[in-house]
């Protein structure tokens, strides 16, 4: 496995993959790699026979630095575990090789931006489209791989490909979750046993509304009341907000929901000071 840690040595090593006559998939991530994080990469196997990992804690998509420097870095465990799955290459640039004193360019995303997330982080999302704009531009790949854990940072980066004619297919993998439903997250380690066991409440709290989903439940209102009611019911969550969106679009839904449209619940909330968001898909053929 190739470690790689400027934009020009990794530029290098795609340009002379792809001169072999391979494919070449990348997994961005800011490591602290889980089992969400290693499924993204079989799936990306399923796309190419070289599949890339990138490493970067991204300063740009933090809108408080505590929670930046908290981060967790395992860098050797990482790389352990994409030997072991047969990644290829590591892309791990340090945050020199990546914004140099006299960096000022950013990809602004649209109004995507602008909701569930956007209000509760500023800057987040266009930290991200910046970052991953860099960091395709460095791996040069066929396909990108993305997680629907981040529903709305999937959403946005796959506007931002066609957008701005990027050439690389984005592939989204559903969410990968612990036994008891809480869906992974490197931020998970940070919660305390209590919060731990208390954070199983968002799936569950998802889950009861898609449940109801399935029974025939359409009224906008209920399905987005169930969850809402069941978070702010557990004292050790803190809930932002849960919203029933439309999964292309992200605009909110009420009414009667039309069942050719896809329709996806979002949740995001505190324990302690770790902050974690889920998400179902209501509609029957997305799952
Ligand atoms: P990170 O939080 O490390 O996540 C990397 C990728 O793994 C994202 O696409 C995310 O959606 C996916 N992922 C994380 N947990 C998952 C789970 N439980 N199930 C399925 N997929 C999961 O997202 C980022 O990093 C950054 O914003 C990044 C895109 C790398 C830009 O800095």
């Amino acid at each position: 496995m190739d470690v790689l840690t400027t934009p020009a040595d990794m530029q290098r090593w795609s340009d002379r993959v792809r001169a072999g006559g391979h494919r070449i998939a990348v997994v961005p991530t800011m490591g602290a790699l889980h089992a969400g994080h290693l499924t993204l990469v079989e799936r990306a196997f399923d796309h190419a026979d070289r599949v890339i990992v990138t490493i970067f804690v991204n300063p740009l998509q933090f809108n408080e630095s505590s929670d930046f420097d908290r981060y967790p870095r395992p860098i050797d465990d990482d790389l352990d575990a994409c030997e072991r799955i047969g990644v290829a290459a590591v892309y791990a640039p340090t945050a020199a090789a990546m914004y140099g004193p006299a960096f000022q360019t950013r990809v602004v995303p649209g109004p995507l931006a602008d909701r569930l997330e956007g209000p509760m982080r500023p800057g987040h999302f266009e930290g991200v489209t910046t970052v991953v704009t860099k960091l395709l531009n460095a791996t040069r790949p066929h396909t990108a791989v993305f997680g629907e854990k981040d529903f709305q940072q999937l959403a946005i980066v796959r506007r931002m490909v066609t957008d701005l004619d990027v050439g690389v297919d984005v592939v989204g993998v559903p969410i990968v979750r612990e036994p008891d439903g809480l869906a992974m997250s490197s931020r998970n380690v940070r919660l305390t046993p209590d919060d731990r066991d208390a954070a199983t409440v968002l799936s569950r709290a998802l889950f009861a509304a898609r449940e109801r989903f399935d029974a025939g439940e359409r009224d906008a209102a209920v399905l987005r009341r169930i969850p809402s009611d069941l978070i702010a019911a557990e004292p050790r969550a803190s809930l932002e907000y849960v919203e029933l969106v439309d999964a292309a679009t992200l605009e909110p839904l009420d009414g009667t929901l039309d069942d050719t449209l896809g329709a996806a619940l979002l949740t995001a909330a505190w324990f302690g000071d770790v902050r974690l968001i889920d998400n179902v898909q209501l509609s029957a053929d997305e799952r």
